[in-house]
């Protein structure tokens, strides 16, 4: 029997139309709203009139890959309105940048000092929800937010005590007019993690329920949710979720540990970083998850784990993800800030232990 520890947000809402529940499960006091750009429009028309005599806040500038200054600009807002409640509705960086205000707001000192470990997040935050737009990373049910500090290119987890939403509503319907290009890459982030979480190292009974059921639905309906078809957004935001719920407990694996630094050094974004390495690491991974991966494939019709990777690399390429990172400007003057920062504990979870000469031969191979 395995043995394992299960953290998850207090409540998670599934369905379309739940976003409507929102304003009734916030706590009294001042809110403050962290949105993408395309989500600004509906916010305000359909939230903001329910929070009627709150002070609000909503800022819909944060960028891409969220670099710490966002970080502290939304925080300050935060201490500024002395919100009680922080709401992250839109991607994973609107997602990621509200839960670590909802953790950071109430703590003294800069979030750069518990982005770098000189400090730690000791206690529990703001009141936080989250409420996906894309279906991909699985931000809203996981309890770390990916920060960059795009001086050093470093990009990393922020972790600590109770960051894991309050409160999350994963409502497809948030997801029906995202563009092809952020679907594809969004999905591929989802079935990666998991995938990774059926084979980490750390994966348990409850992780591997999940994930097998994300990667199901992910694998049969991302290309349909990339042509809006109603049904595949829905089985692909249910399948986002549930590989975040898997993830959170069994962590990922060496896609993500290399992706992270090869993402930010070459400004790939992390869905497609994903798709690149996947099959790869998959193939480097065969050797030592040969059973995990033929019973994975079976579970998808398939014959065996080679022909799982090659399904793989196809679906890639009917979504239009680049073959390789050369186009992403990956060369090898790159690989040593790679490889030095690629030992994060989703590397640890990898079911085979990879030396530095291993990843510059993964790294080779993107090329
Ligand atoms: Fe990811």
């Amino acid at each position: 029997m395995d043995n394992y520890s299960l953290s998850y947000p207090g409540k998670i809402i599934f369905g379309n139309g739940e976003r409507r529940q929102l304003p009734s499960l916030l706590p009294a006091g001042a809110v403050l709203v962290i949105c993408g750009r395309h989500s600004r429009k509906r916010i305000a028309d359909e939230l903001l009139p329910l929070l009627n005599g709150r002070k609000t806040e909503l800022l819909s500038d944060i960028n891409p890959e969220v670099p710490i200054s966002d970080v502290i600009r939304a925080c300050d807002a935060a201490r500024r309105i002395c919100a009680s409640a922080v709401i992250g509705w839109g991607g994973g960086s609107a997602i990621d940048c509200a839960k670590a205000v909802a953790a950071l707001a109430p703590c003294d000192g800069n979030a750069a000092d518990y982005f770098y470990g000189r400090k730690k997040i000791s206690s529990k935050g703001l009141f936080f929800a989250a409420l996906p737009t894309t279906a991909g990373t699985g931000a809203e049910v996981s309890g770390n937010a990916v920060i960059c500090d795009p001086e050093t290119d470093i990009k990393q987890s922020l972790r600590g005590v109770g960051m894991v939403a309050d409160l999350a509503i994963v409502d497809p319907e948030l997801t029906f007019n995202c563009p092809p290009r952020v679907t594809a890459a969004s999905g591929m982030d989802a079935l990666t993690q998991g995938l990774e979480s059926l084979i980490s190292k750390k994966a348990d009974t409850v992780s591997s329920a999940l994930a097998l059921q994300a990667v199901k639905r992910l694998f049969f309906h991302l290309e349909d949710a990339c042509r809006n078809i109603p049904a595949a957004r829905e089985a692909v935001a249910e399948g986002s979720m549930l590989a975040g719920m898997a993830f959170s407990s069994s962590g990922l694996g060496a896609v993500h540990g290399i992706g992270h630094p090869l993402g930010s050094i070459c400004h790939i974004p992390h869905g497609e970083c994903c798709a690149l390495l996947l099959p790869v690491i998959l193939k480097w991974n065969r050797s030592v998850c040969r059973e995990k991966l033929d019973a994975i494939a079976a579970e998808l019709g398939l014959a065996d784990g080679d022909a799982l990777i090659s399904a793989i690399t196809a679906l890639n390429g009917r979504l239009g993800i680049p073959a390789n990172a050369r186009s992403y400007g990956l060369s090898a003057e790159k690989f040593d800030f790679i490889v030095r920062n690629s030992r994060s504990g989703s590397m640890k979870c990898n079911p085979r232990d990879l030396s530095d000469a291993d990843i510059i031969k993964i790294l080779e191979e993107l090329q």
